[in-house]
């Protein structure tokens, strides 16, 4: 199984293709979210730190949100492979 780590929060394995908002609120530790998971609200921006490559393909919907070619929506971004993300600074 994949291998997530949220920062500052300690490793945790997640089922390869859930959602880094989903493995997140498993963990125990939730990313934001003031919109349940739709690419709306863009609390849940993280900024990728490793693997983005073992991150589900960006949709057409995220692009509006993100600020920089390291991040990603949590909700929408599926844990393909390792990853290590910390929620995005001015959030
Ligand atoms: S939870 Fe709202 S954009 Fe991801």
């Amino acid at each position: 199984m994949p291998r997530v780590i949220i920062e500052p929060h300690p490793p945790f394995d997640v089922e390869a293709g859930t959602s880094l908002l989903d493995a997140s609120e498993d963990a125990g530790f939730a990313l934001e979210s003031d919109c349940g998971g739709v690419a709306a609200c863009n609390a849940c921006r993280v900024d990728v730190l490793e693997g983005m490559e073992n991150l589900s393909p960006e949709g057409d919907e995220e692009a509006p949100f993100l600020d920089a070619d390291d991040q990603r929506l949590g909700c929408q971004a599926c844990v393909l492979g390792d990853v290590r993300v910390r929620p995005a600074a001015g959030l």
